[in-house]
């Protein structure tokens, strides 16, 4: 493939839109394989971060954007709407502009990071605080797409799955071989169901001889998966993944079922200190509920649940600027200092 066409271009064949639609995209997915060398070391295996926080709104919701957003615009919708713990209506927003789409989404009350309710303002959408949770909000799109002239574009619109899947694509394509673990934080589970569907149709079509386990991870005030039961009051400082009843809960049982894999949580605790080590360890600066999946990587290797040698994915979901009071939160150090040569060298103890 050449360059970064679009999901939908770069798996024409794969990836199903009505002959004559108009494709919206914002030239989505490509995103880096990123060799990760501190965590090989700790893991005892080849670790890989898939970084979706390079795709044009900074999470990898936009790949199954531009599907959802071709299907609404082909069949003439004239408006959307989604609920979101900021990155769907991040994406929902920006390919809505672009699609020349009103857009309209759903978040709870205060529990959106600033720079994703500073795309939703940038990109023009109609921004609805509901004063209740991720679970109430999505109620309340489902309730409304039902009702009217409005079209769903949350993941529990199929089409989004089937963009989303094209990550797996890539990772297959760049490895030229499946991985043998695979983890990824879960929420609402659109994702984990995505990934392995796009794993399960390569191995099925033979361009792929094997499927990766595929590791959940849920942080632990929020974790129903964990537990087999919705959670009525999810917590946890990783918005984007404090979801208390997941849609695709049947979709990622499968994926977990059919691969052997496992779900499991990490305290906030954890997820913070995964959180600091990928941007201080690997130079990767992903949002907290990112770092999930890391978190659980790590736990695993302690648990000695990752074989030696193994080729291990990890997919971290969304950009560190997304939620920039998680990253200041941490005591900043920052040093006043006079215009003055010797006051710099002795800041850094060079003298
Ligand atoms: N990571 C990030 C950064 C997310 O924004 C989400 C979901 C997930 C992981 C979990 O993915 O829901 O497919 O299991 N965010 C949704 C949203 C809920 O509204 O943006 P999932």
């Amino acid at each position: 493939r050449a360059g970064r066409p679009g999901v939908i271009e770069a798996y024409r064949d794969r990836v199903s839109i009505p002959a004559d639609a108009r494709v919206v995209t914002l030239h989505e997915g490509g995103t880096p394989l990123l060799p990760a060398p501190y965590l090989s070391d700790r893991a005892g295996a080849s670790v890989y971060l898939k970084v979706e926080g390079a795709n044009p709104t900074g999470s990898f919701k936009d790949r199954g954007m531009t599907v959802a957003m071709t299907h609404a615009l082909h069949e003439g919708s004239k408006a959307v709407i989604c609920a979101s713990t900021g990155n769907t209506s991040a994406s929902a927003a920006a390919y809505s502009a672009r699609a020349g789409l009103t857009c309209a989404v759903l978040v709870p009350s205060g529990k959106i990071a600033l720079g994703k309710m500073a795309q939703a303002v940038a990109y023009g959408a109609r921004i609805l605080q509901v004063d209740g949770n991720f679970d109430d909000c999505l109620e309340l799109a489902r309730k409304t797409a039902s009702e009217h002239p409005i079209t769903l574009v949350n993941s529990v619109n199929p089409v989004r799955i089937e963009g989303q899947k094209t990550a797996a694509f890539e990772v297959c394509d760049e490895l030229g071989r499946a991985p043998d673990l695979h983890f990824l934080p879960v929420g609402n589970a659109g994702n984990i169901t995505a990934y392995w569907r796009g794993y399960a149709e390569y191995a099925a079509d033979g361009v792929v001889t094997s499927t990766p386990r595929m590791f959940g991870f849920q942080a632990a005030g929020a974790a129903p998966l964990v537990s087999g039961e919705p959670v009525a009051r999810p917590e946890t400082i990783a918005t984007a993944i404090r979801v208390g009843s997941p849609a695709s809960w049947a979709g990622a049982v499968a994926a977990r079922d059919a691969s052997n894999g496992r779900f499991g949580a990490v305290t906030d605790e954890e997820i913070l200190a995964a959180y600091r080590l990928l941007a201080r360890r690997e130079g990767v600066f992903v949002e907290p509920a990112s770092a999930a999946g890391v978190a659980g990587l790590l736990t695993s290797v302690t648990e000695g649940l990752v074989p030696p040698g193994s080729v291990v994915v990890c997919t971290v979901t969304g950009h560190g600027l997304k939620d920039p009071d998680t990253a200041l939160g941490t005591p900043v150090r920052v040093e006043p200092l006079p215009v003055d040569p010797a006051a710099v060298a002795r800041a850094l103890e060079l003298v």
